[in-house]
């Protein structure tokens, strides 16, 4: 008896699942760390004028702290005092950032602080120092100058350029997939485990069904061996027994226990002696009283066989009549158990069919219509009905090799 398990035929697509998602939750991790690396690594540019950026999140602001009139060698001066800040209101640090500031007319630095400052016709190009050339999220930077102009200045459009510090641990994405990996190579790594026990669950199972099977083939041999002129006899009937389960619809597990059942249905015969079994004429009444008792000897030799529920009853009622005239509890109809109505049909074609010591088989016609003849008085009607429809599509008989 084979047993399947959907467990183990489903294995094979549920490691194909894994390994897909795997693969997928791997890429994506491989993806967002690439992705972050290169991002580090780029250089942002915010432009914007000092009355508002396009990207508010880092900017530069400024005041005019200071201003007065100078005289100089080169005529009349004015001299100015800038305070800039550059404000991070982003998510993450900057770092290596530079400033670009075009004023509007040219000019002369007199002095600086927080950052070298390179001067450019309009342009004012300031790289921070280094204890300011980083700036945390949510904190800003100041630096200053002080410039000598010809005429009123003021600031006109900035550049910030800025690197970001892009690490993949500070986004939840990348934890998110971490534990989306571990839960998924949990689910994989239990999953094999429980395939792995159910496996050798079922090789144990299997190997108890081997020992039943073996038991069962070891009994049938032994009746075989008491009654040698009805060898294969045994065989032929589990195995109608098990197409007319079949036909009534029985499922694989159901028909295999009918077909051991069947295979075991004249145990009884081992209690019965050699002279009278193996006789080769007619019984007289007594001989074929004591031969009745096969099936009460079979009953009580199976009675506590529990691995197949109903084996009692096959051996103990199958020469049950459904009229009530049989053997040896004289139950009629439906309260004689299905299985051995089922082997009564089996074991009585089988016995027409098959030769005897005293007589050959009998033609398959003949049987079949002794099965019509006996249908309703003998045996169970619906029984016969399933039969003849057995032995019309010549499923039945069948050739076995005892
Ligand atoms: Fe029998």
């Amino acid at each position: 008896m084979k047993v399947k398990g959907w467990f183990s035929d489903n294995i094979k697509k549920n490691r194909r699942i894994y390994a897909a998602v795997f693969a997928v939750l791997l890429l994506a991790l491989f993806g967002l760390v690439l992705f972050y690396n290169e991002m580090g690594k780029r250089t942002f540019i915010v432009k914007g004028t000092m009355e508002g950026t396009e990207r508010s999140m880092m900017r530069i602001t400024y005041e005019r702290s200071k201003e007065w009139s100078e005289h100089s060698t080169a005529g009349f001066d004015k001299g100015m005092e800038y305070d800039f800040d550059v404000t991070n209101d982003g998510a993450g640090d900057i770092y290596d950032w530079q400033a670009e500031i075009i004023f509007t007319s040219d000019y002369a630095i007199d002095s600086s602080w927080n950052g070298s400052f390179e001067k450019a016709e309009h342009k004012l190009v300031v790289r921070p120092d280094e204890e300011n050339s980083e700036i945390p999220a949510g904190s800003k930077r100041t630096f200053g100058l002080v410039m000598i102009s010809l005429e009123e200045q003021s600031v006109g459009e900035y550049r910030l350029y800025y690197k970001e510090d892009f690490t993949v641990t500070d986004t939840p994405f990348f934890w998110g997939l971490v534990a989306a990996i571990i839960i998924t190579f949990s689910v994989f790594c239990t999953d094999e485990l429980n395939h792995h026990r159910y496996r050798r669950l079922r090789e144990r199972q299997e190997e108890i069904q081997a020992i039943l099977v073996e038991s069962y083939t070891t009994f049938a041999n032994i009746i075989d061996a008491k009654d040698p002129y009805t060898q294969g006899h045994s065989l032929r009937v589990a195995e109608y027994a098990r197409l007319i389960a079949g036909r009534m619809g029985y499922d694989e597990n159901e028909r295999e226990r009918v077909y051991w059942i069947a295979m075991l249905h004249d145990i009884g015969k081992i209690g019965i002696t050699d002279t009278i079994l193996q006789k080769p004429g007619q019984l007289d009444n007594s001989e074929y009283s004591t031969i009745q008792t096969h099936v009460d000897i079979g009953g009580e030799i199976l009675k506590d066989f529990k691995a197949l529920p109903g084996i009692e009853d096959g051996a103990r009622y199958h020469h049950e009549r459904w009229d009530g005239k049989g053997y040896s509890s004289h139950l009629t109809g439906k309260d004689i158990p299905e299985i051995a109505r089922i082997i009564c049909v089996a074991d009585s074609f089988d016995a027409m069919t098959s030769p005897r010591v005293y007589r050959k088989a009998l033609p398959v016609d003949f049987a079949r219509e002794e099965l019509v003849k006996c249908s309703g008085t003998q045996f169970d009607p619906d029984i016969v009905s399933v039969m003849l429809a057995l032995i019309d599509d010549e499923e039945v008989p069948v050739e076995i090799e005892a």
